[in-house]
Formats: structure tokens, sequence, C-alpha cells
């Protein structure tokens, strides 16, 4: 199974879940069978490390984030089983571009977070205080849970 995950700048949000993703899949024996990636809808910061303040919250959580950014480009939806949006912006436009593709999954992460709803958004953190980047962690880190049980059942 292969998933990316895609935000906005892919600097702060979907490299954040991927590590936390890399975490849960590697706890679990599961390496072999899922690979995760991401990427984001913008170029601005192609070949990037993640954001420091992003990086230095992994870090405080045992994740060590070394993703370059890259910008999601349409053939990658034949690359990936679950393309993972961060929120409804990233969704529409990874809709967009899908067009008439036979497109993988494609689904906002916190529809699997069990304590939101199919609608709710990871909130860009960039402009906001280092309490943002705290939540980005917390809501990843739930929703990959529900991601991954969802990924197993799969398998
Ligand atoms: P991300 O956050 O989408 O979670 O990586 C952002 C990073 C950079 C910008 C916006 C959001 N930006 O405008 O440069």
């Amino acid at each position: 199974m292969r998933i990316c995950f895609v935000c906005l700048g892919n600097i702060c949000r979907s490299p954040t879940a991927e590590g936390v993703m890399r975490k849960l899949v590697s706890d679990a024996g599961l390496e072999g069978k899922i690979t995760i990636d991401s990427a984001g809808t913008g170029s601005w910061h192609v070949g990037e490390l993640p954001d420091p303040r992003t990086r230095r919250a992994a870090e405080a959580r045992g994740l060590s984030l070394t993703h370059r950014a890259r910008q999601f480009i349409a053939a990658d939806f034949d690359r990936f089983d679950y393309v993972i949006a961060m929120d409804r912006s990233n969704l529409r436009q990874l809709r967009v571009m899908a067009g008439e593709r036979n497109a993988p999954i494609v689904r906002l992460l916190r529809s699997y977070d069990p304590d939101g709803s199919s609608d709710d958004e990871v909130p860009d953190p960039y402009s906001g205080g280092s309490d943002g980047f705290e939540h980005v962690l917390d809501l990843c880190e739930r929703a990959c849970e529900g991601l991954l049980a969802d990924v197993r059942a799969r398998l």
C-alpha cells in the first residue's frame, strides 16, 4: 500500500503526518508492506526540509523529519493507493487535478480521526504560534491510527 499525504507547502502538516505514520508503520512491523510519502499542492518550498518549528515539535516527540518538499503532480495518482489531504482546499485542488482519472482513495486525513467528522481539517500552522504545531501533531497522531487501521484491513 502506498500513501501520500498532501498539504499546501509540504513543509508543515504533510511531512508531520508522514513522520507520524512512518513511526506507526515501523512499530507495527509493516515497513515492507506500506510506503509513505508527502507532497504539496504549491511549489514555493520545493527542495526544502520541513519548517524548523515543525521539526522542533516533531523531535520533541521522537520524530526526525528529513523529507524534502516536492510538488504533487497528476502522475502521483497512478503511484499511490491513498492520497490524503490535510484541508478542504487541498482536497478540492486534488480533485480538480484528478479530473477524469481513475483516482485512488482521495480523502481528508481527519476523516480517519475517531474524534473528527468527515470534513474536519488539520489547520495550517504556518502563520501562527508554536501551539499550532503541537495541535497538528496531536491531530496527525489520532487520525493516522485510524488510517493505519483502514490500510491494514486492505492489506
Ligand atoms: P503546510 O504549511 O501547507 O502545512 O506546509 C504552509 C507552508 C507554507 C505556506 C503555507 C502553508 N506558504 O504560504 O509559504
